[in-house]
């Protein structure tokens, strides 16, 4: 079967190399921004928003801050925030959104012949200075970091994912 969503899914891995000093081209920003912008919110409350960067003096700021050797040639990147909206039922899916905005974005990166990965963990350490840098407003929380850009290495293995059997089941669990 030909399909490139689905072509797209299964050879998308986390890319932590060098990237080539290529721009990106503003369009293709504006279309990652969009396929987060697409992505289906809890309760539709679009909790999740986005700042891409291209201009180079924002960009060696954020490489300051957010050290990170695999970040340091990056073209562009775009930092994803979350804001604590309770939906109709009183839940808040924030979380739940901003994940699928990153995982549209990672699709669309990929798609597009850029590589990239989903920084959160060791961004954690750096979002308020990056935030205060950024100007966002107190209601807005810095989440996550994609940088984007063509690789100027050659792409890892991708990472083994668990046996089919141990994660997917039918009819029942543990069912077959
Ligand atoms: C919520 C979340 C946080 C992550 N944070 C980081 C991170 O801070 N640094 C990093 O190198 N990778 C991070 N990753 C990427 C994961 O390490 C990666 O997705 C995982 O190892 C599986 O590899 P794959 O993306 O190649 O399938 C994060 C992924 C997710 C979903």
């Amino acid at each position: 079967m030909n399909n490139q969503t689905l072509d797209t899914i299964f050879t998308r891995s986390s890319y932590r190399g060098p990237f080539q000093d290529t721009p990106v081209p503003r369009e293709d920003l504006v279309t990652i921004l969009k396929a987060g912008i697409a992505a289906p919110s809890g309760c539709n409350r679009q909790t999740a928003s986005f700042l891409a960067v291209d201009d180079g003096k924002v960009l060696d700021e954020i490489k300051r801050i957010f050290a990170k050797p695999s970040c340091q040639t990056m073209p562009a990147c775009i930092l994803v925030f979350t804001r604590e909206i309770a939906g109709v039922d009183g839940h808040c899916y924030h979380v739940q959104d901003y994940g699928a905005a990153m995982e549209n974005m990672l699709l669309a990166i990929k798609s597009m012949g850029y590589e990239t990965c989903w920084y959160e963990g060791n961004v954690r350490g750096c979002a308020k200075e990056m935030a205060d840098f950024l100007e966002v407003p107190e209601e807005y929380r810095l989440v996550c970091l994609l940088p984007v850009g063509i690789p100027a290495q050659e792409l890892p293995p991708r990472k083994e994912k668990k046996a089919f059997e141990e994660r997917a089941w039918f009819n029942r669990f543990g069912g077959r």
